[in-house]
């Protein structure tokens, strides 16, 4: 059985991550990800999306986080990725300063083929992050 912090039923962010994987379009790179983002009470998925421009592509990360947010589900408590690598991949630094915008304590949770998995507080993969109140500071002092 899997640690439940916060309520948070993390077997089944995991499964609804692997699950997201199959919309995976990563015919490039063939590393095929997923991620279900818990927004609320709500979980959706997203997969990576690549391009034949290749720096185009954008990580499942981001398609989860924005497909929540632009349907009006800003609090994201947690986030499920898998991968194809056979141990635990953890979020770009591109997807974790997406995220960091949303929930600097967003539990992040990763599982690779081979089933193991790891779970980390987003603010420890993006130590010190810039986020919204960096801005706020900055129109206050001026
Ligand atoms: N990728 C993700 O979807 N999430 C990450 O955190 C790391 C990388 C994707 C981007 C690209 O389609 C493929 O994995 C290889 O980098």
């Amino acid at each position: 059985m899997s640690e439940q912090p916060e309520g948070i039923d993390v077997d089944l962010l995991v499964s609804e991550a692997w699950r997201a994987r199959e919309g995976a379009y990563a015919p490039y790179s063939n590393f095929l990800v997923g991620a279900a983002a818990l927004a609320g009470d709500r979980i959706v998925r997203g997969a990576n999306v690549e391009n034949a421009s290749y720096p185009v592509a954008i990580c499942a990360e981001r398609v989860a986080a924005s497909q929540a947010v632009a349907s009006g589900a800003r609090d994201i408590r947690a986030i499920a990725v898998t991968s194809s690598a056979p141990g635990p991949a953890t979020p770009c630094g591109m997807c974790r300063q997406f995220l960091f915008e949303f929930n600097p304590d967003m539990l992040v949770i990763s599982e690779g083929v081979s089933g193991e998995r790891k779970a980390w507080r987003l603010a420890d993969l993006l130590l010190d992050g810039f986020g919204p109140a960096d801005l706020e500071s900055a129109a206050e002092a001026t």
